[in-house]
């Protein structure tokens, strides 16, 4: 390997280099022994301003207000697969649109609270194609959808245009684009893809669902425990909103959401189109069904994956296989990946046609 090291992995993935720069110096031993943010009290003044503006940050991206409390929680998405039918289905049915491995896994978590309908699936079709959206239970307690399909490479262009609450998650497509956040009864994001490293999830939630939760769950898992203390309940991971609140400034810094999304589909197409006009290279899924974030791929032969990553590693492009849930390669676009790592892949997939197709 001669080049630059480009990461393609899924989550956790990437940081860009001004967040990574901004975390080592953070970090970093200092001749005076100022503590650094991962030693100091999260009741202490300092961080409380970082909380503040960490929060005031996400509200103006995403463009929602009082209507909406954002939440900074612990646990990732797996946690809120539970916590969402826990608080919000209580007395009533949840909805479930399946189009791949992640909707299905929330909703499996969901119907061991209570019961769940499926409002759609593609999985007959092998995740291919999104679902068609049908039938609600009378008492929809909410809709839930996976705005991107992290393993399968499906995202949902737009919310459903449904009356009922919509909760999506948007684990790996957070904050990469425009988004109607301010439509949406609940939202929910680990931060370790476009946000910053794990050990923070963004939840939003929109305050009038507040009234529905239960009483009597443990405080911990009661929405309103985290709006009542500013999502401050518990000792947080200090330095995963620190490293959050960099990279919001990063993604201003960089022309905010419309600078992302303009970053975001230019990475995509080049690798859509370069697999497209391969015959060695294929991914099926529906044109418009297409992830702008999570590019799953396969070659030709199926017995050649273990030999492209290594091989790709080996060329400074790690982070390349596939989820061993569906097998294949994988390429991870997140917001801090850049062009030159998408033209870096390509080069490295005609490169390893030539030799090996
Ligand atoms: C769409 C989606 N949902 C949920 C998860 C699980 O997230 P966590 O590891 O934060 O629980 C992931 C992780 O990759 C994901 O991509």
């Amino acid at each position: 390997m001669t080049g630059r090291i480009h990461n393609f992995s899924a989550g956790p993935a990437a940081l860009a280099e001004p967040v990574r720069e901004r975390l080592a110096a953070e970090l970093a031993p200092r001749a005076d022994g100022r503590p650094s943010v991962a030693e100091i009290s999260h009741r202490g003044k300092a961080f409380l301003a970082l909380a503040e503006e960490l929060e005031q940050r996400l509200r103006d991206l995403m463009g929602v207000g009082s209507e909406h409390a954002v939440l900074l929680l612990p646990g990732g998405a797996n946690l809120q697969f539970a916590w969402l039918p826990m608080n919000l289905a209580a007395g009533r049915t949840p909805a479930y649109l399946i189009s791949g491995h992640w909707g299905r896994k929330a909703l499996a978590e969901a119907r061991r609270i209570g019961p769940a309908e499926v409002a759609g699936s593609s999985e007959a079709e092998g995740f291919v194609d999104l679902p068609e959206l049908g039938h609600l239970p009378a008492d929809c307690a909410y809709l839930h959808y996976t705005g991107n399909e992290t393993i399968h490479g499906l995202q949902f262009e737009r919310p459903p245009a449904l009356a009922v609450p919509l909760a999506a998650d948007l684990s790996s497509e957070f904050l990469s684009r425009p988004y109607p956040y301010a439509d949406l009864g609940l939202a929910y994001a680990g931060a370790q893809k476009n946000l910053g490293i794990a050990g923070l999830t963004v939840v939003l939630i929109r305050r009038d669902l507040l009234e529905r939760i239960p009483d009597r769950l443990p405080r911990f898992l009661d929405y309103r425990t985290w709006v009542d203390s500013n999502s401050l309940y518990n000792t947080p991971a200090t330095i995963a909103w620190y490293a959050a609140l960099e990279t919001l400034r990063w993604i201003e810094d960089c022309g905010g959401l419309e600078g992302m999304a303009e970053r975001n589909r230019a990475k995509a197409a080049r690798l859509y189109a370069a697999i497209d006009g391969s015959d060695f290279y294929r991914n099926p899924v529906a044109e418009a069904a297409r992830s702008v974030m999570n590019v799953p791929f396969w070659t030709a032969l199926e017995d050649q994956v273990a030999l492209f990553v290594a091989e790709a590693e080996a060329a400074g492009l790690p982070g390349l296989k596939g989820h061993r849930a569906l097998g294949g390669l994988r390429a991870s676009l997140y917001n801090a990946l850049n062009m030159d790592a998408v033209e870096a892949l390509v080069d490295f997939m005609g490169d390893f046609e030539r030799r090996h197709g």
